[in-house]
């Protein structure tokens, strides 16, 4: 497989990271080893500096398209705690800092298909390829939240079935301009001239119920053809799309066997829409909590739970489930049955935590906050890496999505403690052995 050293099948290894004050923790920001500026450059040149050392395959930087103010309506929470939306640089200029930083890692942000248009983000992903010697990948997102809709003119977000046929019709669209031109189609001969040939640039002319797209993109075919496709989705439509388009697939399941039934069914849902399953990876997300010692990890899980405000991830559930948790009762457990608008995946994440531990919802909305809904990544190096490789041999995963409970210190504990004990059992690359993030992923390169 490209990007593996052994020749053997490796996992992958992606960071979860923010261009804002929480990934893994809502208490990251306040830890005493969160260092540096997150407005700053020298902060995400940093986070790119670590990513290499650790040979990770890439920085995934999610994104939102307004403050949430799900919980009782009110901003207040969000921005009076940092929770996960107060505060989000804009991700592309940020990856293409990264991108000037570094030689070898991926970079992929967050793209709204209901809020944003084929033309400008087929350009602008074009782009980064091109500067980041093809390092280019996007999160595909419906986006689910009224606060967003109000911040684009309008006044009620769109029903899943209908941001899904727009999310179709926006990849289509999309690749057929990022297809529009030829491989070869940008000459470059001074002599002739022949800057580039017009026979081997063609329109896009997409036309569906959503987009209208002439095209061609006027960016030149990209070092990967097109970005690597990420995707998040976990309901039925979800999967579906993710099974047509999606190339690395984020998942939030707290146990192997669930996500390895998840994997199963999404792998034979790609050979339906005629791909080859191992086209398709599953890197579930987990918040590693790792220290020299148990004791010392368990120390810093308990820090971040002190530090995680029990408001602050009860608001960031709010938005997440897209329903206003301040309005049931604080000491029951959240309703098995609650009809959610909000993300399916986080849903059941919670619901799986509240039917195991029998939490009420204060709690709950606690330890989301603090990062540990996802269960049993607290420990040494060799303890997180006996749990990774638990869940990969046990085909519940492609690789994993670790989501540093603050930055920089986190990453860099995970960075020495277990990334050489993975290397060290063969089952994560020493070195990058490819150039593109395709390579990297032994992904396919789709033919214009
Ligand atoms: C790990 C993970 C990361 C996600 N990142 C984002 C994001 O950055 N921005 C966003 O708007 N939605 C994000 N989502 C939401 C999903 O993209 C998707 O919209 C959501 O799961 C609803 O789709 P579904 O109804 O098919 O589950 C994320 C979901 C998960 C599980």
């Amino acid at each position: 497989m490209a990007g593996d050293d052994t020749g053997g099948r490796q996992m992958h290894l992606a960071v979860f990271a923010s261009a804002g004050p929480v990934s893994g923790s809502h208490g990251g920001w306040r830890h005493p080893q969160a260092q540096g500026d997150l407005l700053s450059a020298a902060y995400y040149q940093r986070l790119g500096t670590l990513l290499e050392e650790g040979c990770y395959d890439f920085v995934f930087l999610a994104d939102i398209l307004a403050v949430p103010d799900r919980l009782r309506g009110s901003l207040d929470s969000q921005l009076r705690y940092g929770a996960l939306g107060a505060l989000r640089l804009d991700p592309l200029p940020v990856l293409s800092l990264i991108a000037g930083a570094t030689r070898h890692v991926g970079l992929a942000c967050t793209i709204s298909t209901t809020y944003f248009e084929p033309f400008a983000v087929a350009r602008a992903l074009a782009t980064l390829d091109h500067l980041s010697g093809g390092r280019a990948a996007i999160n595909i997102v419906t986006s689910f939240q009224e606060a967003e809709a109000r911040n684009f003119g309008r006044e009620e977000h769109l029903s899943r079935e209908a941001r899904y046929d727009r999310a179709d019709e926006f990849l289509e669209a999309s690749c057929r301009l990022w297809d529009s031109w030829q491989d070869d189609a940008l000459v470059r001969d001074r002599e002739a001239p022949l800057f580039a040939d017009p026979t081997r640039v063609r329109r896009a002319d997409y036309e569906g119920r959503w987009f209208k797209v002439r095209g061609p993109l006027n960016v030149s075919r990209s070092p990967q053809g097109r970005p690597v496709f990420l995707q998040a989705g976990a309901s039925d439509r979800g999967r579906d799309f993710a099974a047509r388009w999606a190339e690395v697939v984020f998942v939030t399941h707290s146990s192997p066997e669930a996500a390895a039934a998840f994997r199963t069914d999404l792998r034979a849902r790609a050979e339906r829409f005629g791909r080859r399953p191992d086209d398709i990876k599953v890197l579930p997300g987990v918040v590693p909590i790792v220290g020299e010692t148990r004791e010392a990890a368990e120390e810093q899980r308990a820090l971040l739970e002190e530090l995680a405000h029990p408001e602050a991830g009860l608001s960031t559930l709010s938005y997440h489930l897209d329903t206003d948790l301040s309005q049931l009762p604080q000491d029951e457990v959240l309703p098995d049955n609650l009809e959610v608008a909000g993300v399916q995946g986080h849903f059941r994440e919670v619901a799986e935590m509240t039917r195991r531990t029998g939490m009420p919802l204060s709690k709950l909305g606690h330890q989301y906050g603090a990062g540990r809904t996802a269960r049993g990544f607290v420990g040494t190096g060799q303890d997180i890496a006996d749990r990774m490789q638990e869940w990969y041999e046990a085909g519940a995963c492609d690789g994993f999505m670790i989501q540093i409970p603050y930055f920089p210190g986190g990453l860099e504990d995970f960075t020495r403690l277990v990334v050489p004990e993975l290397q060290r059992r063969g089952l994560f690359r020493k070195a990058y052995t490819g150039s593109t993030l395709r390579e990297h992923l032994g992904l396919p390169r789709p033919p214009a």
